[in-house]
């Protein structure tokens, strides 16, 4: 399946759209010369207002949208390219709305968190472009899983090799065991521990000689054997580490992005009551 990306062509349908849409407000904007100087309450910024506004609730709509019937195969298409342009346009819509006049005040707190929404939104869409594909459309979950199984699985082999005699009588010796010892280990998946955790490394050439040499005879070959397997091990836990933390940035994110778009729309709600009620 090709790779679909933000810059895939529906996105810069939204792209242009945005972009001329922009134009078009700023040409308005250039060519009103309203009583008392261009500002927020003005009939252009009442209506850039209402159009930013409107632009916000799509953009919040996203999540209700994303949870009500998107597969999540189908996320970071279409409808989140319209989310990325739209958001980013805002950035320049809302100083067309208010004549490029700033405060402290409320009315600025709107555009601040406004601000710290579309910047978290770029750091997430930058984020997302770096992950296997299958994070991407799964949001992760699905590859951790088969990963962690196939780690369950070759664990269960080794442990398997480590107490069969191998069909000659006898059971391992111990110099297998303590090879075993030294180069297996437990692997617990923890999603907040991935983040500090380096992957596993192969094992290194001089301590595998070591081991092997240490082994009898008749269990050289499968000394060999187990060295494969703790190998493949190793590359399996990696991977399902690096599948791991990528799960966790993505959450990080998400803990930042939502929480301040909910903190934008409070703003946003005072805003506009002030300015009806009070100004
Ligand atoms: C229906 C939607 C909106 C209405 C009716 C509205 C109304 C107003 C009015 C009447 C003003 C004039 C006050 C002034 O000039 O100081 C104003 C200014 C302002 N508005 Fe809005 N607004 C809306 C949406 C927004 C949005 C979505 C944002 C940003 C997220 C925003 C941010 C601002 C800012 C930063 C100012 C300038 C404050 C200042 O001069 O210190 N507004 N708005
Ligand atoms: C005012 C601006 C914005 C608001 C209010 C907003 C709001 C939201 C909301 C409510 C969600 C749904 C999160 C969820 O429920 O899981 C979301 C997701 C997302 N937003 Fe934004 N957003 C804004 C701007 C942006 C911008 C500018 C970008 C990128 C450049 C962006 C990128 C994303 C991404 C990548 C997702 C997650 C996609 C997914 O997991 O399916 N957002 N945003």
């Amino acid at each position: 399946m090709a790779r679909e990306t933000f810059l895939s062509y529906r996105s810069y349908v939204w792209f242009w759209l945005c972009f001329f849409a922009l134009l078009a407000m700023t040409v308005v904007y250039l060519l009103d010369d309203p009583i008392g100087g261009k500002n927020g309450g003005t009939i252009v910024g009442y209506t850039y207002g209402g159009i930013a506004t409107a632009g916000i609730l799509f953009l919040m709509w996203y999540g209700i949208r994303k949870r009500a019937y998107f597969s999540a195969r189908t996320t970071l298409k279409g409808i989140l390219s319209a989310h990325v342009w739209i958001g980013i346009a805002l950035i320049f819509v809302v100083p067309l709305h208010s004549g490029f006049s700033f405060g402290i005040n409320v009315h600025t707190l709107a555009y601040v968190l406004m601000l710290l929404t579309i910047f978290s939104g770029i750091w997430g869409v930058a984020m997302y472009q770096r992950l296997p594909y299958e994070i991407q459309s799964q949001r992760g979950g699905g590859t951790l899983k088969v990963l962690m199984e196939q780690v369950r699985s070759i664990s269960a082999d080794i442990n398997r090799m480590a107490a069969s005699d191998g069909g000659k009588g006898a059971p391992k010796s111990d110099a297998f065991l303590r090879m075993l010892q030294q180069l297996d280990f437990v692997y617990q998946p923890s999603l907040w521990r991935s983040l500090r955790r380096k992957n596993p490394e192969p094992i290194e050439r001089r301590s595998m000689a070591d081991s092997l040499s240490s082994l009898p005879i008749e269990e050289q070959e499968d000394g060999l054997k187990l060295i494969g397997l703790l190998n493949k091990k190793r590359e399996l836990v990696g991977r399902a580490q690096e599948e791991a933390r990528a799960l966790t940035w993505v959450r990080i994110w998400l803990y930042l992005h939502l929480p301040v778009s909910f903190g934008l729309i409070a703003a946003l709600a005072v805003h506009i009551f002030s300015v009806f009620f009070y100004w």
